[in-house]
């Protein structure tokens, strides 16, 4: 079994009005199955025997399914391993690209406030979603699947969409901190789904205002969201959701119906 020290940078800021810096620390006796954050564990626990303030980073599930492992590892949003968030990360994976030195970091949006160290307050992508990413209609109990025939390539587009975990790593990976990755993947499955229709032209046009509102930048097509989204989101739901945007606008004018479902 591989052991390795590795020396790491990692961002302390004790909170939101803190300037920050980089404080480095050695990790010794690392070893190639530990995942990332069982690294990070081991020197917190250090940290704490020492009687020092151990680092503080924001994890759940740890694998790969609620987005709050949030953190820039050596300039990439969740680590450089494509569709892998940093919970999912293995230390064997570091030593492979022979890094001795890693850099941490926290996102870095002015919509995402530092609460502290690597955790961010990513409020507001919930309030894009509150603002219209659900369904007001009565779905009643569970139906049968063949119930409401959807079309294989329209469910499984509509399933790409929903598989986003809210992680936000598009916003930290966007030259303009832009969240429109999030809100089209969000927007994207629901304007896919029969559901979904009542209010897919208010749907769209709220959420898109909102993440205006909240300081996210705008969509310049750099495509470094799709890069770092590690569910492997397509930008083409961004042009679906300024697709349905435009239509919205003419909706509100008179000019045309919604359009139809799947549309
Ligand atoms: S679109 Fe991808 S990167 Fe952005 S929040 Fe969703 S899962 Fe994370
Ligand atoms: S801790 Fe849940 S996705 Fe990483």
């Amino acid at each position: 079994m591989k052991t390795k020290t590795i020396k790491l940078h990692v961002w302390r800021q004790s909170g939101p009005n803190d300037a920050g810096r980089f404080e480095t620390y050695t990790a010794e006796n690392v070893t190639e199955h530990m995942s990332f954050l069982e690294m990070l564990d081991d020197l917190n626990e250090k940290l704490i025997a020492d009687g020092k303030d151990p680092i503080a980073f924001d994890h759940d599930c740890r694998e790969g399914i609620c987005g709050m492992c949030s953190m820039v590892i050596n300039g990439y949003a969740h680590g450089p391993d494509e569709r892998t968030t940093t919970c999912q990360i293995h230390m064997r994976h570091v030593f492979d690209r022979g890094w001795d030195e890693v850099w941490i970091e926290p996102w870095r949006a002015t919509s995402f406030p530092i609460r502290k160290d690597l955790i961010v307050d990513r409020t507001a992508l919930d309030k894009i979603i509150q603002a219209g990413g659900y369904i007001s209609i009565r779905t009643g109990s569970a139906r049968d699947a063949n119930e409401a025939p959807i079309p294989k390539p329209i469910a499984d587009r509509a399933f790409d969409a929903a598989t986003c975990i809210g992680c936000g790593a598009c916003v930290a990976a966007c030259p303009n901190a832009s969240a429109s990755l999030f809100t089209a993947a969000k927007v994207g499955h629901l304007a896919l789904l029969p559901q979904g229709q009542a209010e897919r032209m208010s749907r769209v046009k709220s959420m898109v205002a909102t993440m205006d509102e909240l300081g996210f930048g705008g969509c310049t097509n750099h495509g470094e969201c799709e890069k770092a989204c590690p569910k492997g989101i397509s930008i083409d739901f961004i042009a679906s959701m300024n697709r349905d945007l435009l239509k919205s606008l003419v909706v509100d004018r008179g000019d045309a119906e919604a359009p139809d479902e799947g549309a």
